[in-house]
């Protein structure tokens, strides 16, 4: 009786166990990660570098709200939102003050069900959109931001890039440095770590383990 109890216990806590492995692999902030790959590829062949900009960045993450329900069980993803959202949904949702919202030349999206690095979602997007080589090095863009979100309990991953010809530090500049605080996942170029959905799914499965140990050692 006792044993059966005791591997019960031990069947139910694998999957968490799994699953805090995943999140222990999501540290930093993959979208300022991917902004590095991105430039690194742009200087081996001598493209400058796309600044990374926080207010981009953040609507690039705003841009993969409207797409959550949209990645296919393959990994592809069909999802067009409105043009004309990116600039007058996304930029007030963040805190992008008006005056500096330039126009956004264009953009790159792509999705998986299984935590990719960033160097391997930036193959994932270079292989899913065929436009995106010329994209990453268009040398009319300057600046680039880039949003990475986890929509479910089990995923899918999103990654988001949003690219414009504006100039650096007077473009997309968010409200009081900071714009509007977005509830859950990362954008670059803000220097900031992930926003606390990450984080709250990581002390939820600390607290669901304890309360599973403690519930072992009463039952045996
Ligand atoms: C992936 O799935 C979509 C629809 O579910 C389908 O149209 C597409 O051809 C599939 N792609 C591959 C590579 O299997
Ligand atoms: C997401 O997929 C649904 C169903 O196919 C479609 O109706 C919707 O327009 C898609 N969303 C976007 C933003 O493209
Ligand atoms: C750089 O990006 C291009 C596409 O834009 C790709 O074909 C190439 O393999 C990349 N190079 C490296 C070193 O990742
Ligand atoms: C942006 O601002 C930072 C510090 O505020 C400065 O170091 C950098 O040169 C600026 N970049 C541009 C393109 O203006």
């Amino acid at each position: 009786m006792r044993g059966s109890t005791s591997s019960w216990i031990l069947l139910i806590l694998i999957p968490f166990l799994l699953r805090r492995v995943v999140f222990a692999k999501i540290h930093g902030n993959p979208a300022n990660e991917i902004m590095t790959v991105i430039n690194n590829n742009r200087t081996s062949i001598k493209l400058p570098k796309l600044h990374d900009n926080a207010g981009l960045g953040c609507m690039a993450l705003q841009y993969i709200t409207e797409c959550t329900s949209n990645c296919t069980s393959n990994g592809t993803l069909a999802c067009k939102p409105p043009e004309i959202d990116i600039t007058e949904v996304y930029a007030a949702n963040c805190g992008v003050e008006l005056p500096t919202v330039d126009s956004v030349t264009n953009h790159l999206i792509t999705c998986s069900w299984n935590y990719l690095s960033p160097e391997e979602a930036f193959s994932k997007i270079l292989g899913s959109d065929k436009k995106a080589g010329s994209i990453i090095h268009d040398k009319g863009n300057v600046e680039a931001g880039a949003g990475f979100n986890k929509a479910g309990r089990h995923g899918p991953y999103f990654w988001c890039l949003l690219f414009s010809s504006g100039k650096g530090n007077s473009t997309f500049v968010l409200e009081g440095g900071k714009g509007i605080e977005q509830k859950t996942g990362c954008f670059s170029g803000g220097g900031l770590t992930c926003n606390s959905g990450f984080r709250v799914l990581e002390f939820k499965l600390i607290f669901l383990m304890a309360i599973m140990f403690f519930c072992t050692f009463v039952l045996l």
